[in-house]
């Protein structure tokens, strides 16, 4: 960090942000690839100072970290204040640089580990209250996290109905915006969209992170400038972000959990501090992405999940609640078999739940059907497997007894009709009644069976929401999630053996938020290998493939596409791998092809799940999805090649494998087939291999697929 009169700059390993003080003001200088520290970078950013001649100095044109009514700008606000006296305007005067400690976000989730922050000071000129704007480095990544936090100094009472974690304003116009869009079974399908002049957002109100869209978003900056730039928000209830093109050539980024319903109440001496935002530069899309990796595995997951993730079976797909003590069993010594190391029952082992319509709150052990958790648990256990069980804590159905018992318990408006999907309505987790009476749900489930693992699902988005306002219910969304992540600390911190997968209706509630609690979330409900391609694809660029819960499901999934095994096994490769298929049914054969992927998965398990992450080729050429992990230390590599155009004669199949030890010897080997090459590293990283053999038309029939893949193993020899 260095600090100066004039100048403020921070540094990660390859990146440099700098601020610059002008008047009263402080400006961004400059953020992108590192630079050197000088005492004046006035070259850098001369420009800026260019407050509209025909205006006086109250009107912010140049690029600034704080913006709201009143500051003499009418760009996107990422600060809104209603003041004591009612007024809406405020104006923040730059005060001070400071390097502190990091500190504490009081009941929110936020990076780990930091290097060292920076705290930027402003205060308001006429109310006494202060801006402070936090910006923490680390010393293995390029991802900067950022949050702000109004202090109130005053005697009277301020309300904070908007603060952003991040405005950065960015030099140009004409950034392609790069969003992950979806819906259930369809989650973060990568969507570019170019913005000149003019406002584009994204957001949820439903009180989950969505499947809507993710809050993870990046900007490709104009050719001239090159390389990227990418955000993400540490949370997971609503979200906006904004990206705004002035006339005045500046680009405004917002990131924040939005406003609807905000109205955060600060009497004298409190302070509001936003979640944590995050966002990183790099010269290519591969470099933001292994920011952005290195950063949740290192600074959000929590360091005892940074292992080996045992290798999951999930009864789910193939059963779904048809189930009972015999067939789990069944599923239990198959697993064995084929070497997987731990069984989950999946939804339907409680109260009279033998289709999701009911008994959603009532965990209460279904013994006719499973046994007795004890006995099922044991039983799993002494086939030397762990044992996993699912529940949707937050949710009620109005068909159970919680619901007949404490229809008040609900999250809504006892004098409106409360809007019903997959037949439940959610639980007011902020009701302390609500909250203890879940935690004790938990203590029953692990005292009678004790899981190694345990699938939280959330099922349905949040329409109507209501809270009583002694629950502070002006902020319902905020006060949902606080009590969302006390709940599951509470949990984690009591039970510290037990590992939870975040789910919500597949990959609803896929974000940095989750992501301090639970270290992978169930992807999506789609696991048709095609589909799941595309999906994986761009969950990718910002989340690592440790997060990524991917299985080996049946032939023909939620697309109805008939798919190959050898298909599925590569897709389901690139994430914490498993099995979601009748494996009480497999044929000899295919026992053999599973106990072998099983094998292949458990070798590389640490390259898979924490190697450098690089993709080759992207879905969006309509070709397929290529991609390399290679491990840190550059011995092993898996090159993932899922084709989606068939081959026809002397078509080209060429991929380069940078990421490589250019300079080393490999050897190469294609999963599932005998022959092995010995490469070059440059040869891997400069030409490429032509893989036309491996996807050639057999004119046998064989090649009706809409998907082909090949699995690539290279191991350094030398
Ligand atoms: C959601 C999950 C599935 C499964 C079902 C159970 O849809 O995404 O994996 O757990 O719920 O009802």
């Amino acid at each position: 960090m260095f600090l100066n009169e004039n100048f403020i700059k921070i540094d990660t390993p390859n990146t440099s942000l700098i601020f610059r003080r002008y008047s009263e003001l402080l400006e961004i200088a400059y953020y992108g690839g590192r630079v050197a520290d000088m005492d004046d970078y006035t070259i850098v950013s001369g420009h800026k100072r260019k407050y509209a001649r025909s205006c006086s100095d109250d009107v912010i044109t140049g690029n600034t970290t704080v913006c709201c009514y009143g500051m003499g700008c009418d760009r996107h606000f990422s600060v809104a204040i209603k003041n004591y006296d009612g007024g809406i305007a405020n104006k923040f005067l730059f005060e001070r640089a400071e390097k502190v400690e990091k500190p504490i976000i009081e009941g929110l989730p936020s990076s780990r580990d930091g290097k060292e922050t920076l705290m930027l000071v402003y205060r308001d000129r006429d109310y006494d209250i202060e801006l402070r704007q936090y910006y923490t480095v680390f010393d293995d990544t390029d991802v900067i996290a950022v949050s702000n936090c109004i202090v109130n100094d005053s005697n009277q009472t301020f309300s904070v109905q908007k603060l952003d974690s991040l405005q950065m304003d960015l030099d140009s116009n004409g950034y392609d915006i790069y969003t992950y869009p979806g819906t259930w079974a369809r989650e973060r399908h990568q969507q570019v969209t170019n913005l000149k002049i003019g406002k584009f957002s994204i957001g949820t109100v439903g009180g989950s992170s969505s499947h809507a869209v993710n809050p993870f978003f990046m900007l490709k900056r104009p050719e001239r400038m090159g390389g990227y730039i990418a955000f993400n928000l540490e949370y997971s209830g609503n979200h906006r972000s904004t990206v705004e093109g002035a006339p005045t050539c500046i680009t405004r980024v917002t990131v924040g959990m939005g406003d609807l319903g905000l109205d955060i109440k600060l009497s004298s001496g409190e302070k509001f501090h936003t979640p944590e935002a995050v966002m990183t530069f790099g010269n290519t899309q591969n470099d933001v992405t292994t920011s952005m990796h290195n950063f949740v595995n290192n600074h959000v997951i929590q360091k005892k999940y940074l292992k080996e993730r045992p290798l999951a079976v999930n009864i789910w797909e193939p059963l779904g609640c048809d189930f009972n003590y015999d067939k789990v069993i069944a599923f239990a010594d198959a697993s064995a078999k084929l070497g997987a190391e731990l069984l989950i029952v999946d939804d339907g082992w409680f109260g009279k739940r033998n289709a999701p319509n009911c008994s959603l709150g009532d965990w209460v052990d279904n013994k006719e059907k499973t046994g007795g958790l004890d006995n099922l648990s044991k039983a799993v256990r002494e086939k030397g497997l762990k044992f996993g069980i699912w529940i949707e804590p937050e949710m009620i159905n109005p068909d159970s007894d919680l619901y007949r018992a404490h229809p008040d318990w609900v999250l809504g408006n006892p004098k409106r009709y409360q809007t019903l999907m997959r037949d439940q309505l959610v639980l007011d987790i902020a009701k302390p009644e609500v909250f203890d009476y879940l935690y004790g749900c938990f203590e029953n489930l692990m005292k009678l069976c004790s899981p190694d693992y345990i699938k939280w699902d959330y099922n349905r988005v949040i329409h109507d929401a209501y809270q009583s306002p002694e629950l502070n219910g002006e902020n319902y969304s905020l006060e949902y999630i606080k009590a969302l992540y006390r709940l599951m600390d509470k949990i984690l911190t009591n039970y510290p053996a037990l590992m939870i997968e975040g789910c919500a209706a597949g990959g609803g509630r896929y974000d940095l938020g989750m992501f301090h609690y639970v270290p992978q979330i169930w992807t999506s409900d789609m696991t048709d290998p095609v589909e799941r391609a595309h999906i994986q694809e761009g969950t990718l660029v910002g989340y690592p493939q440790s997060t990524m819960s991917a299985h080996v499901a049946s032939a023909v999934s939620h697309a109805g596409r008939n798919t190959r095994l050898r298909d599925r096994f590569a897709v389901s490769l690139e994430g914490v791998f498993g099995y979601e298929c009748d494996i009480t049914k497999l044929s000899e054969e295919q026992t053999e092809e599973v106990k072998q992927q099983i094998a292949f998965y458990k070798k590389h398990r640490n390259t898979l799940l924490y190697g450098d992450y690089k993709l080759i080729e992207s879905y969006t050429l309509g070709e397929g999805v290529v991609s390399i992990t290679v491990s840190k230390d550059k011995s092993t590599a898996i090159a993932k090649i899922f084709r989606l155009k068939q081959t026809f004669d002397r078509e080209p199949v060429k991929y380069k494998f940078d990421g490589l030890d250019r300079n080393a010897t490999y050897k190469v080997g294609f999963f599932g087939r005998e022959e092995k090459l010995i490469c070059k590293g440059d040869i891997l990283c400069n030409s490429g291999l032509d893989l036309f053999q491996y996807f050639l038309l057999d004119r046998k029939g064989e090649y009706t697929n809409e998907i082909n893949t090949l699995v690539i193993e290279m191991e350094k020899i030398d």
